[in-house]
Protein backbone atom coordinates (compact mmCIF):
# COMPACT_ATOMS: atom_id res chain seq x y z
CA UNK A 1 0.00 0.00 0.00
CA UNK A 2 1.40 3.29 -1.18
CA UNK A 3 0.88 6.04 1.84
CA UNK A 4 0.23 9.68 -0.24
CA UNK A 5 -0.13 13.23 1.43
CA UNK A 6 -1.59 15.89 -1.31
CA UNK A 7 0.10 19.19 -0.50
CA UNK A 8 -2.50 22.02 -1.91
CA UNK A 9 -6.11 22.48 -1.75
CA UNK A 10 -6.28 24.39 -5.20
CA UNK A 11 -7.74 22.81 -8.83
CA UNK A 12 -4.83 19.88 -9.36
CA UNK A 13 -4.54 18.87 -5.95
CA UNK A 14 -8.88 18.54 -5.55
CA UNK A 15 -9.38 16.83 -8.57
CA UNK A 16 -6.19 14.12 -7.60
CA UNK A 17 -7.80 13.64 -4.05
CA UNK A 18 -10.74 12.92 -5.64
CA UNK A 19 -9.40 10.29 -8.41
CA UNK A 20 -6.94 8.83 -5.55
CA UNK A 21 -8.68 8.39 -3.12
CA UNK A 22 -10.61 4.95 -4.99
CA UNK A 23 -7.43 3.53 -6.50
CA UNK A 24 -6.48 -0.16 -4.93
CA UNK A 25 -3.06 0.05 -3.13
CA UNK A 26 -2.96 3.90 -2.52
CA UNK A 27 -3.77 5.33 0.76
CA UNK A 28 -4.63 8.74 1.44
CA UNK A 29 -3.46 9.61 5.10
CA UNK A 30 -3.26 13.51 5.10
CA UNK A 31 -3.96 16.22 2.86
CA UNK A 32 -1.51 19.33 3.57
CA UNK A 33 -2.56 22.79 3.18
CA UNK A 34 -1.98 26.29 4.97
CA UNK A 35 -6.03 27.22 4.94
CA UNK A 36 -7.30 23.39 6.42
CA UNK A 37 -9.74 23.06 3.77
CA UNK A 38 -11.05 19.65 2.78
CA UNK A 39 -10.04 19.20 -0.72
CA UNK A 40 -13.86 17.53 -1.67
CA UNK A 41 -17.03 18.47 0.16
CA UNK A 42 -19.00 15.10 -0.70
CA UNK A 43 -15.95 13.06 0.97
CA UNK A 44 -16.17 14.34 4.17
CA UNK A 45 -12.44 14.15 4.57
CA UNK A 46 -12.06 16.86 6.06
CA UNK A 47 -10.23 14.45 9.49
CA UNK A 48 -7.58 13.96 6.70
CA UNK A 49 -6.65 17.88 6.38
CA UNK A 50 -3.79 19.73 8.63
CA UNK A 51 -2.96 23.11 7.85
CA UNK A 52 0.81 23.18 10.12
CA UNK A 53 3.10 21.39 7.86
CA UNK A 54 4.98 20.32 11.16
CA UNK A 55 2.23 17.96 11.59
CA UNK A 56 2.81 16.19 8.53
CA UNK A 57 2.09 12.24 8.66
CA UNK A 58 5.09 10.05 7.12
CA UNK A 59 4.25 9.00 4.00
CA UNK A 60 5.95 6.84 0.66
CA UNK A 61 5.00 10.06 -1.38
CA UNK A 62 4.03 13.23 -0.73
CA UNK A 63 2.42 15.34 -4.09
CA UNK A 64 3.36 18.73 -4.10
CA UNK A 65 0.01 20.42 -6.14
CA UNK A 66 0.75 24.08 -5.09
CA UNK A 67 2.09 26.90 -7.29
CA UNK A 68 4.77 26.43 -9.18
CA UNK A 69 6.86 29.41 -7.59
CA UNK A 70 6.28 27.52 -3.40
CA UNK A 71 7.59 24.14 -5.03
CA UNK A 72 11.18 24.95 -3.49
CA UNK A 73 10.03 26.24 -0.70
CA UNK A 74 7.68 23.75 0.95
CA UNK A 75 9.67 20.88 -0.50
CA UNK A 76 12.39 22.12 2.06
CA UNK A 77 9.98 21.98 4.98
CA UNK A 78 9.23 18.54 4.43
CA UNK A 79 11.16 16.45 6.62
CA UNK A 80 14.02 13.78 5.39
CA UNK A 81 12.62 10.70 4.99
CA UNK A 82 12.60 7.82 2.91
CA UNK A 83 10.12 8.65 0.60
CA UNK A 84 9.35 10.57 -2.92
CA UNK A 85 8.28 14.04 -3.46
CA UNK A 86 6.70 14.86 -6.58
CA UNK A 87 5.22 18.28 -7.70
CA UNK A 88 2.39 18.51 -10.95
CA UNK A 89 3.53 21.29 -12.85
CA UNK A 90 4.48 21.80 -16.53
CA UNK A 91 6.92 24.00 -16.54
CA UNK A 92 8.89 23.65 -13.05
CA UNK A 93 12.39 21.79 -13.40
CA UNK A 94 12.88 18.54 -11.03
CA UNK A 95 15.61 19.78 -9.51
CA UNK A 96 13.59 22.76 -8.16
CA UNK A 97 12.56 19.73 -5.33
CA UNK A 98 14.44 19.90 -2.40
CA UNK A 99 17.46 17.58 -2.86
CA UNK A 100 17.62 16.10 0.93
CA UNK A 101 14.65 14.59 -0.73
CA UNK A 102 14.11 11.60 -3.94
CA UNK A 103 12.60 13.64 -6.38
CA UNK A 104 10.11 13.18 -9.46
CA UNK A 105 7.11 15.03 -11.31
CA UNK A 106 4.04 13.76 -11.65
CA UNK A 107 2.48 16.18 -14.22
CA UNK A 108 -1.27 15.54 -15.88
CA UNK A 109 -1.28 17.49 -18.89
CA UNK A 110 -4.81 18.78 -18.74
CA UNK A 111 -6.31 22.23 -17.87
CA UNK A 112 -8.46 21.92 -14.79
CA UNK A 113 -11.08 24.19 -13.53
CA UNK A 114 -11.99 23.29 -9.52
CA UNK A 115 -15.79 22.71 -10.38
CA UNK A 116 -15.17 21.43 -13.62
CA UNK A 117 -15.20 17.35 -13.47
CA UNK A 118 -12.00 16.16 -14.76
CA UNK A 119 -12.13 12.08 -16.84
CA UNK A 120 -8.67 11.01 -16.19
CA UNK A 121 -9.06 8.18 -18.40
CA UNK A 122 -8.61 11.11 -20.78
CA UNK A 123 -5.42 12.77 -19.27
CA UNK A 124 -2.01 12.34 -20.44
CA UNK A 125 0.79 11.79 -17.48
CA UNK A 126 4.00 12.96 -18.06
CA UNK A 127 6.25 11.36 -15.17
CA UNK A 128 10.01 11.66 -14.20
CA UNK A 129 11.88 10.22 -11.11
CA UNK A 130 15.33 9.93 -10.01
CA UNK A 131 14.98 6.37 -9.60
CA UNK A 132 14.26 3.58 -11.72
CA UNK A 133 11.99 2.26 -8.48
CA UNK A 134 10.14 5.78 -8.09
CA UNK A 135 9.77 5.88 -11.81
CA UNK A 136 7.89 2.71 -11.45
CA UNK A 137 6.01 3.34 -8.43
CA UNK A 138 4.51 6.32 -9.69
CA UNK A 139 3.83 5.06 -13.57
CA UNK A 140 1.68 2.28 -11.28
CA UNK A 141 -0.25 4.80 -9.99
CA UNK A 142 -0.27 7.46 -13.07
CA UNK A 143 -1.23 3.69 -15.25
CA UNK A 144 -4.63 3.31 -12.28
CA UNK A 145 -5.87 6.74 -13.38
CA UNK A 146 -4.85 7.01 -17.37
CA UNK A 147 -3.92 4.64 -19.99
CA UNK A 148 -2.05 7.52 -21.14
CA UNK A 149 1.77 7.43 -19.41
CA UNK A 150 4.38 9.10 -20.63
CA UNK A 151 8.13 9.30 -18.92
CA UNK A 152 8.73 13.06 -20.40
CA UNK A 153 12.75 14.72 -19.26
CA UNK A 154 12.29 18.06 -17.52
CA UNK A 155 13.84 19.45 -20.47
CA UNK A 156 11.12 17.88 -22.43
CA UNK A 157 8.59 18.70 -20.26
CA UNK A 158 9.70 22.76 -20.70
CA UNK A 159 8.94 22.05 -24.01
CA UNK A 160 6.36 20.74 -24.17
CA UNK A 161 4.66 23.33 -22.55
CA UNK A 162 5.75 25.71 -24.91
CA UNK A 163 3.67 23.27 -27.36
CA UNK A 164 0.68 22.96 -25.08
CA UNK A 165 0.66 27.22 -25.82
CA UNK A 166 0.65 27.41 -29.19
CA UNK A 167 -2.31 24.08 -29.17
CA UNK A 168 -4.43 25.14 -26.65
CA UNK A 169 -4.04 29.51 -25.63
CA UNK A 170 -3.07 30.40 -28.84
CA UNK A 171 -5.67 28.20 -30.89
CA UNK A 172 -8.26 29.71 -27.93
CA UNK A 173 -7.44 32.95 -28.55
CA UNK A 174 -7.88 32.21 -32.50
CA UNK A 175 -11.30 31.30 -32.09
CA UNK A 176 -11.78 34.97 -29.64
CA UNK A 177 -10.83 36.75 -32.52
CA UNK A 178 -13.23 34.77 -34.72
CA UNK A 179 -15.76 35.39 -32.28
CA UNK A 180 -15.36 39.22 -32.29
CA UNK A 181 -15.90 39.13 -35.80
CA UNK A 182 -18.60 37.39 -35.79
CA UNK A 183 -20.37 39.06 -33.16
CA UNK A 184 -19.54 42.65 -34.90
CA UNK A 185 -21.27 41.66 -38.06
CA UNK A 186 -24.03 39.86 -36.21
CA UNK A 187 -23.01 36.26 -37.02
CA UNK A 188 -24.05 33.76 -34.50
CA UNK A 189 -20.44 32.02 -33.40
CA UNK A 190 -22.14 28.64 -33.41
CA UNK A 191 -21.78 28.93 -37.26
CA UNK A 192 -17.92 28.02 -37.32
CA UNK A 193 -18.64 25.08 -34.57
CA UNK A 194 -18.43 22.35 -36.70
CA UNK A 195 -15.56 23.74 -38.58
CA UNK A 196 -13.20 23.87 -35.08
CA UNK A 197 -14.42 20.55 -34.53
CA UNK A 198 -12.96 19.26 -38.20
CA UNK A 199 -9.70 21.32 -37.88
CA UNK A 200 -9.68 19.66 -34.43
CA UNK A 201 -10.10 16.02 -35.32
CA UNK A 202 -8.18 16.56 -38.34
CA UNK A 203 -5.07 17.81 -36.73
CA UNK A 204 -5.24 14.42 -34.80
CA UNK A 205 -5.67 12.08 -38.07
CA UNK A 206 -3.44 13.78 -40.18
CA UNK A 207 -0.24 15.58 -39.25
CA UNK A 208 -1.11 19.33 -38.88
CA UNK A 209 0.88 20.56 -41.59
CA UNK A 210 -0.49 17.92 -44.20
CA UNK A 211 -4.11 19.40 -43.17
CA UNK A 212 -3.65 23.05 -43.82
CA UNK A 213 -6.19 24.68 -45.89
CA UNK A 214 -7.27 28.79 -46.80
CA UNK A 215 -6.04 31.41 -48.62
CA UNK A 216 -2.30 31.35 -47.55
CA UNK A 217 -1.10 27.95 -48.41
CA UNK A 218 -3.28 28.20 -51.71
CA UNK A 219 -0.85 32.08 -52.71
CA UNK A 220 -4.78 33.20 -53.34
CA UNK A 221 -3.61 36.63 -52.91
CA UNK A 222 -6.50 38.53 -53.73
CA UNK A 223 -8.71 36.87 -51.53
CA UNK A 224 -5.31 37.78 -48.53
CA UNK A 225 -5.86 41.62 -49.48
CA UNK A 226 -9.56 41.42 -49.31
CA UNK A 227 -9.60 40.00 -46.15
CA UNK A 228 -6.94 42.77 -44.80
CA UNK A 229 -9.08 45.42 -46.38
CA UNK A 230 -12.26 43.90 -44.46
CA UNK A 231 -10.39 43.85 -41.40
CA UNK A 232 -10.81 47.11 -38.81
CA UNK A 233 -9.50 45.68 -35.80
CA UNK A 234 -5.67 46.42 -35.93
CA UNK A 235 -4.72 43.74 -33.37
CA UNK A 236 -6.33 41.29 -35.63
CA UNK A 237 -5.39 42.75 -39.02
CA UNK A 238 -1.62 42.64 -37.75
CA UNK A 239 -2.42 38.49 -36.53
CA UNK A 240 -4.11 38.09 -39.65
CA UNK A 241 -0.40 39.25 -41.60
CA UNK A 242 1.97 37.40 -39.16
CA UNK A 243 -0.07 33.73 -39.27
CA UNK A 244 -0.51 33.97 -43.12
CA UNK A 245 3.22 35.00 -43.63
CA UNK A 246 4.50 32.02 -41.41
CA UNK A 247 2.50 29.61 -43.22
CA UNK A 248 3.79 31.11 -46.64
CA UNK A 249 7.28 30.87 -45.21
CA UNK A 250 6.16 27.36 -44.26
CA UNK A 251 4.74 25.72 -47.21
CA UNK A 252 7.59 27.98 -49.04
CA UNK A 253 5.58 30.48 -51.09
CA UNK A 254 5.75 34.20 -50.34
CA UNK A 255 3.31 36.67 -49.90
N1 LIG B 1 -4.60 24.21 -13.18
C1 LIG B 1 -4.19 23.46 -14.16
O1 LIG B 1 -4.86 23.35 -15.19
C2 LIG B 1 -2.89 22.68 -14.04
C3 LIG B 1 -2.67 21.61 -14.92
C4 LIG B 1 -1.53 20.83 -14.77
C5 LIG B 1 -0.59 21.16 -13.80
N2 LIG B 1 -0.79 22.24 -12.98
C6 LIG B 1 0.22 22.52 -11.94
O2 LIG B 1 -0.27 22.02 -10.70
C7 LIG B 1 0.17 22.88 -9.63
C8 LIG B 1 -1.02 23.41 -8.89
O3 LIG B 1 -1.82 24.14 -9.77
P1 LIG B 1 -3.34 24.55 -9.40
O4 LIG B 1 -3.99 24.99 -10.65
O5 LIG B 1 -3.96 23.47 -8.58
O6 LIG B 1 -3.07 25.82 -8.49
P2 LIG B 1 -4.11 26.64 -7.64
O7 LIG B 1 -5.49 26.18 -7.85
O8 LIG B 1 -3.76 28.08 -7.86
O9 LIG B 1 -3.70 26.25 -6.13
C9 LIG B 1 -2.42 26.58 -5.67
C10 LIG B 1 -2.24 25.94 -4.30
O10 LIG B 1 -0.90 26.21 -3.87
C11 LIG B 1 -0.96 26.67 -2.54
N3 LIG B 1 0.21 27.50 -2.23
C12 LIG B 1 0.70 28.55 -2.94
N4 LIG B 1 1.79 29.05 -2.33
C13 LIG B 1 1.99 28.29 -1.21
C14 LIG B 1 2.94 28.30 -0.16
N5 LIG B 1 3.95 29.18 -0.14
N6 LIG B 1 2.82 27.38 0.82
C15 LIG B 1 1.83 26.47 0.82
N7 LIG B 1 0.88 26.39 -0.15
C16 LIG B 1 0.98 27.30 -1.15
C17 LIG B 1 -2.23 27.48 -2.48
O11 LIG B 1 -2.59 27.68 -1.15
P3 LIG B 1 -3.48 28.95 -0.75
O12 LIG B 1 -4.86 28.66 -1.28
O13 LIG B 1 -3.39 28.96 0.73
O14 LIG B 1 -2.85 30.15 -1.42
C18 LIG B 1 -3.17 26.51 -3.22
O15 LIG B 1 -3.60 25.46 -2.39
C19 LIG B 1 1.04 23.96 -10.28
O16 LIG B 1 2.37 23.53 -10.25
C20 LIG B 1 0.53 23.98 -11.71
O17 LIG B 1 1.53 24.43 -12.62
C21 LIG B 1 -1.93 23.00 -13.07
Amino acid sequence: MTKIVIIGSGNVASHLFIALKDIDDVDIVQCYNRRGLALSKEENAVHLVVSDIKQLAKANLYILAISDDAIAEVSSEIPEGDHLVVHTSGSVSINSINNKHRRGVFYPLQSFSKNKHVDFTKVPFCLEAEHKEDLNLIKKIASSLSPKVYEISSEQRKMLHVAAVFANNFSNYMFTIAKEECDQNDIPFEILHPLIIETAEKALTLPPEKSQTGPAIRNDLKTIERHLNQISDIEHKKIYKVITEAIQNKHGKKL
